[in-house]
């Protein structure tokens, strides 16, 4: 099943490592948090999608201002792992609730999936096989909403996902080296499209009055892209709020598909709400960091 993809990625060890390594990335998530909305608001009812192994977030933490916590990703085990690593207590635990099989995009139907593959292994077309995908995803209904029972929240979280969404779909692609260069071409425009759809039903998930705060893993630094050399630079840009000029030094290449496309889309979306904005580096591993935005705002009816 190609979804399973996202437990493999998941599955990778190193939890105590990236625990302390991303402990920065934690509290500036926190710090947001805290600021922007615990400052001056208790929450009732919260949920994180992509929640994944939760090491962004320190659950404990986030317990103390909220009366329920809904944790939603495809991959279950790795959300019921994170509550055992982070040792929640017997009333903590009981504020919380686990979403998982859940998928965001509505894209990955196991129809598609199947017929898609069936495609590649018969050989047709590479163009054709396009074409079925493209019509494919322009019919794709936002399902979300209805996978959570229609249930509004007064806090939605939702932390490197955008990015993540084109993530089956390049399993998909690699099926066949043949197939792989045509539908790879595809990948950062589907990527974009699933990405705008996903910000759509992120903001169908907040209440009337209620917040959202989402980040954007919007590029990459590391040895790969050579990216790394600019870290310090980056930094420093960052530092004076120079977003504009990050992005029209650094991100002519386009940044992370589906990311980058994520922010700006999202921001046009909710600009009349003046969201927060805060920009800063994710260690992600010892060679690789992201470099992040994130949008944080309070959905008022204008
Ligand atoms: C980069 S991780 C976010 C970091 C994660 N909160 C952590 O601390 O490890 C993205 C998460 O989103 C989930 N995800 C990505 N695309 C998804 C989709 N289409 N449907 C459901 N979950 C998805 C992945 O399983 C993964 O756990």
């Amino acid at each position: 099943m190609i979804l399973n993809i996202y437990e493999q990625y998941n599955a990778d060890e190193g939890c105590h490592e990236r625990w302390k390594r991303w402990e920065q990335h934690r509290n500036t998530l926190h710090s947001v948090l805290n600021e922007q909305i615990f400052s001056s608001a208790g929450i009732k009812d919260a949920v994180i999608l992509g929640a994944g192994r939760c090491e962004d977030v320190d659950l404990r933490r986030l317990l103390k201002h909220v009366e329920s916590l809904t944790l939603v990703d495809y991959d279950y085990n790795s959300m019921e792992k994170a509550l055992e690593r982070q040792q929640l207590s017997r009333q903590e635990k009981e504020k919380i609730i686990l979403e998982g099989n859940i998928e965001f995009t509505g894209f990955y139907g196991e129809d598609f999936v199947t017929e898609t593959l069936d495609k590649i292994k018969r050989k047709e077309n590479p163009e054709s096989v396009v074409q079925f995908v493209k019509k494919h995803l322009s019919s794709v209904k936002d399902s979300l909403g209805e996978l959570l029972d229609n249930r509004p929240y007064s806090l939605v979280i939702s932390g490197a996902v955008h990015s993540q969404l084109i993530v089956p779909f390049t399993q998909i692609a690699a099926f066949d080296s043949e197939y792989t260069d045509r539908l790879m071409q595809e990948a950062a425009p589907i990527a974009n499209i699933l990405a705008e759809d996903y910000n759509r039903s992120l903001l169908s998930l907040v209440k009337e009055g209620g917040w959202l705060f989402s980040y954007f893993d919007v590029m990459e630094l590391s040895e790969r892209n050579q990216m790394l050399a600019y870290e310090d630079m980056i930094g420093g840009l960052i530092a004076q709020e120079e977003y504009d000029k990050i992005d029209a030094f650094f991100l002519q290449g386009g940044g992370v598909a589906g990311a980058r496309q994520g922010y700006n889309h999202l921001y046009e979306l909710v600009k009349q709400y003046e969201p927060y904005k805060k920009c800063w580096i994710w260690p992600f591993r010892d060679n690789k960091k992201y470099y992040i935005r994130s949008l944080c705002f309070k959905l008022t009816s204008c």
